[in-house]
């Protein structure tokens, strides 16, 4: 993914000209997109017939189910499995960069703010406690949402 990514970015910058001379950058891009799409192939198929032979975990709440199993409440139509993969990857590429840039520079800055990062840590501690994060203590947890949006 990373080389993909990079390779991304310098074909957005290289002229359309110069693509015949960088055959072996094109060969490695596309081999680059059909190891990700593969691997997410394979996932999609080993998750089908994990639920095909464990009915009982199509309860479980996680992205994969979720982008399997939904259907459009007015047509009843799924996503293709072409749909699916795309969405993994673009998930991936979404999520990663971004989510670990904002923890890095989140906890630069609690380090840098020890009282800022004592009353964040005396939040959780008030409303998660050593309980498993749900999606509804989110709404109250307005300070750790204040540190997340501050900005230098
Ligand atoms: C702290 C973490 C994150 C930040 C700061 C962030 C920020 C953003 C921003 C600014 C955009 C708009 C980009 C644009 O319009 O040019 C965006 C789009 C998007 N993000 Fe995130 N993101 C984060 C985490 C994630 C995660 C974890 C996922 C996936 C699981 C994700 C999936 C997406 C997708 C799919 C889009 C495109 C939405 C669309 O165009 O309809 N992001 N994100």
């Amino acid at each position: 993914m990373n080389s993909f990514l990079i390779e991304s970015g310098n074909r957005a910058r290289r002229p359309a000209v110069l693509y015949p001379f960088v055959g072996s950058k094109n060969t490695q891009y596309f081999k680059d997109i059909e190891v990700m799409h593969s691997l997410a192939e394979t996932m999609v198929a080993n998750r089908r017939k994990l639920l095909s032979d464990r009915p009982e975990l199509k309860e479980k709440k996680d992205l994969l189910n979720a982008l399997l199993l939904t259907r459009d409440e007015q047509t009843g139509e799924g996503l293709t499995d072409q749909l699916i993969i795309d969405n993994m990857i673009t998930f991936l590429v979404a999520g990663h960069e971004t989510t670990s840039g904002t923890l890095s520079f989140t906890f630069y800055f609690l380090l840098s703010n020890p009282r800022t990062y004592r009353l964040a840590q005396e939040e959780v501690d008030r409303v998660c406690g050593r309980k498993k994060v749900t999606v509804d203590m989110l709404s109250k947890l307005p300070y750790i949402n204040a540190v997340l949006r501050v900005r230098k």
